[in-house]
C-alpha cells in the first residue's frame, strides 16, 4: 500500500493546479490513466473568460453567466468564482503562461481579448487557438520541478475506498504516532482500542484511498491518502459525436456515485454548436471564437438561418445555437451546416486560428476560401459531483474540482470559456481547505489488498467495444439536443438490460482500462438519463418536446443520491 497526504485523480488544469498548491505541505500523487498531457484541458481552444479590461466589469460577467445558466446558477458561487478569477490568472502567468497581446492606440501592450457566445464584452484570454495546451504545458513544467509530487501515468483509478478512523487528542499529537504504528495498534473492528492513550479514535465513513490499475505492470495497487481529489474531467465519450478526447469517460462521477456521493444536474450536457463534420476528422472542435470574429452559420442553401431563431444570431448562448442548428438540419434533411469566415484574409486566419486553419487544410479545406462543414457535438458536462465552494463533496475526505464537479457556477448551461477559470479558482479554494484538514487530522486506514478472486482473462474483448458503441448510439439517438419522455424511457430501459452484462464482465474477468471505462460510461449515462427524466420542464441544455416551457416548480438542481435517487433539492 502506498500512502500520500494528497492524491489527485486527473492531470488537467484543476488537478495540476491543486497539486502545486498543496505540494509545499506534504506528499502528493497525481494518478492519470494515460500520459500526463492527456486531458480535456489540453484540447481547450477558446480560452479563459476573465475580467481584465477597464471596459468590462465583474458585474457584467456575473450577469452574462446567470443569463446563460437560465436561472439555475448559484449567484454566490458565480460571484465568488468570477471575482477571484483575475488573481488566479495572475498566478498562472507567474508560472510562465503567456496569453496573446495586442497594442492599444497609445502603444501599450494589452491582452488580446476574444469574444464568444453569451458574452456582452470581449473578455476571453487566449493563446491563439491552443489555450488549453499552453496552460497544460505550463502547469506540467511546474509540477515536474516539484520534489513532493509523484506523477503516476497509465494508472487508472478503479474505485474509491471508504471508511477508516479519525484520530484526535492531545496525547496522539504529543506522541506523534505515525499512521503506520497506528495501523498495527488499532484493529478496525475492536472498539476497546478506541480510547487508549488519550486518543479519541472515531470510526467514521470517509474516503481513505483508492484502488488503481497500473496498466504497464498489469497489476492493481491500493493507494491511501488523507485528502483525495477527483479532477477527472468530463464525459463526452458517452455520445457518438463529441469534441472531447478519448479519456473523457466520466470516471470521477461514476466512482463518486458508487461511493455514495451526491450528484447534481446531469441532464445538462452541453453540445458545442460547431464540431468539424468530415469523415476523417475525429472530434475536432471549431472554436466559438471563430464566431466571435464574425463567423456566420449558413444552411445547405447558403441562407444565414440564425436570424430566424434568435436576435443574438451566431453569438446567442450555446444551447440556443446548437438547438437552432439541430432544427435546421432536421428541417432540411441536411447532414451538417456551414460556418463561414471567408470575409477574413488567410493571413488573419492563419495567425489567429493556426490549429483550426492547419487542421482544415489537412482535410483539403482552405477556410479563407470555403466555409467549414460543422455539426453540434457533446462538449461539456455542466452537472457532476455536487460540491461546496471549497470543492468538498458529500463524502468526508473526498474533493471534486473541474468539469467533474458541480459547483453551481454553470446552472443549466455553461457560459463559454468559464470552465478553465472555475477550475483554477476551485483548485485554489479546495487546496486551502484540504491543507488545513490534512494538517489537523491524524488519520488511520488499513486498506485491504485487491482480491482478483477467480477472475479470468476475458474471452471476447469485442463485447466491450460492442456495448460501448451501443451506449453511445443510444445516448446520441435518444438523449441528444431535443428529448422526449418516451425516448428517455427507451434509453433507460435498454441501459437497464446492459447493466447485468457489464456487471458480469466486471466481476468475472480480469480488469482492463477498457472494461473500467465501459463500466464508468454506463454509470454516467444512467445518471444522465435519470436526471433528464426527473426534470419535467425545458431549461437551458435540457429541452424536451413534452414539457417545452420553463416550470418554476423545477427551479432547483436535480439531485441524485443513492439514499434518495428520485429526489430533487432546492439550492
Ligand atoms: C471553444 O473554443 O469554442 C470552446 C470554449 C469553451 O467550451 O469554453
Amino acid at each position: 500500500m502506498l500512502t500520500f497526504d494528497h492524491i489527485i485523480i486527473g492531470s488537467g488544469i484543476a488537478g495540476l493546479t491543486f497539486a502545486l498548491k498543496v505540494a509545499e505541505q506534504g506528499s502528493v500523487a497525481i494518478v492519470t490513466k494515460k500520459s500526463k498531457v492527456d486531458s480535456n484541458t489540453a484540447w481547450a481552444q477558446g480560452g479563459v473568460a476573465c475580467v481584465t479590461s477597464d471596459e468590462d466589469s465583474i458585474e457584467a460577467h456575473v450577469h452574462d453567466t446567470m443569463i446563460a445558466g437560465d436561472d439555475l446558477c448559484d449567484e454566490k458561487v458565480v460571484r465568488t468564482i468570477l471575482t477571484e478569477g483575475p488573481e488566479r490568472i495572475a498566478e498562472l502567468m507567474q508560472l510562465g503562461m503567456h496569453f496573446d497581446e495586442r497594442q492599444d492606440a497609445a502603444g501599450h501592450r494589452q491582452p488580446d481579448l476574444g469574444k464568444e457566445g453569451g458574452h456582452s464584452k470581449r473578455r476571453i484570454l487566449h493563446a491563439q487557438d491552443r489555450t488549453g495546451l499552453e496552460i497544460e504545458k505550463t502547469l506540467l513544467a511546474a509540477v515536474a520541478q516539484h520534489p513532493n509530487i509523484t506523477l503516476l501515468e497509465h494508472h487508472m483509478a478503479i474505485d474509491l475506498i471508504m471508511t477508516g478512523y479519525r484520530v484526535q487528542g492531545a496525547g496522539c499529537q504529543e506522541k506523534n504516532i505515525s499512521d503506520h504504528e497506528m495501523i498495527s495498534q488499532v484493529e478496525i473492528s475492536d472498539n476497546r482500542q478506541l480510547t487508549t492513550d488519550n486518543c479519541h479514535r472515531e470510526a467514521m465513513t470517509r474516503c481513505v484511498g483508492l484502488y488503481v490499475f497500473d496498466e504497464e505492470k498489469n497489476q492493481i495497487e491500493a493507494l491511501s491518502a488523507k485528502a483525495i481529489v477527483l479532477a477527472t474531467g468530463g464525459c463526452g465519450k458517452v455520445y457518438l459525436y463529441t469534441t472531447n478526447p478519448d479519456i473523457a469517460t466520466g470516471d470521477g462521477i461514476a466512482m463518486a456515485w458508487r461511493a455514495g456521493a451526491t450528484i447534481a444536474n446531469m441532464e445538462f450536457m452541453q453540445f458545442h454548436p460547431t464540431c468539424l463534420f468530415h469523415p476523417q476528422a475525429k472530434s475536432f472542435l471549431i472554436s466559438e471564437a471563430v464566431r466571435g470574429e464574425g463567423g456566420v452559420l449558413l444552411n445547405g442553401a447558403g441562407e444565414r438561418f440564425m436570424k430566424r431563431y434568435d436576435g443574438r444570431l451566431e453569438l446567442a448562448p450555446r444551447d440556443v445555437v446548437a438547438r437552432a442548428i439541430d432544427a435546421e438540419m432536421k428541417r432540411r434533411g441536411d447532414d451538417c451546416v456551414f460556418l463561414d469566415v471567408t470575409h477574413h484574409s488567410e493571413k488573419f486566419l492563419r495567425e489567429r486560428f493556426p490549429k483550426i486553419f492547419e487542421t482544415c487544410l489537412s482535410y483539403g479545406m482552405n477556410i479563407a476560401h470555403q466555409s467549414i462543414p460543422v455539426v453540434p457535438a457533446a462538449h461539456y458536462q455542466c452537472g457532476g459531483i455536487k460540491t461546496d465552494l471549497h470543492g468538498r463533496t458529500s463524502i468526508p475526505g473526498l474533493y471534486a474540482i473541474g468539469e467533474t464537479a458541480c459547483t453551481g457556477l454553470h446552472g443549466a448551461n455553461r457560459l463559454a470559456s468559464n470552465s478553465l477559470l472555475e477550475a483554477l479558482v476551485m483548485a485554489h479554494r479546495a487546496a486551502q481547505v484540504a491543507k488545513k484538514e490534512v494538517a489537523q487530522t491524524s488519520f488511520v486506514s488499513t486498506l485491504a489488498p485487491w482480491q482478483s478472486g477467480e477472475a479470468q482473462d476475458p474471452d471476447e474483448l469485442v463485447m466491450i467495444s460492442h456495448i460501448w458503441d451501443e451506449i453511445r448510439r443510444l445516448m446520441s439517438d435518444y438523449m441528444g439536443i431535443v428529448r422526449t419522455t418516451k425516448r428517455l424511457e427507451r434509453v433507460a430501459s435498454r441501459l437497464k438490460n446492459l447493466e447485468t452484462e457489464i456487471q458480469e464482465f466486471y466481476w468475472n474477468f480480469k480488469i482492463s482500462t477498457d472494461l473500467l471505462e465501459l463500466r464508468n460510461l454506463f454509470t454516467v449515462a444512467s445518471l444522465m438519463v435519470q436526471s433528464a427524466l426527473n426534470r419535467k420542464e425545458s431549461r437551458g441544455l435540457h429541452y424536451t418536446l413534452d414539457y417545452p416551457e420553463h416550470d418554476p416548480a423545477f427551479l432547483q438542481e436535480t439531485i441524485l443520491s443513492k439514499n434518495s435517487p428520485q429526489r430533487s433539492q432546492s439550492r
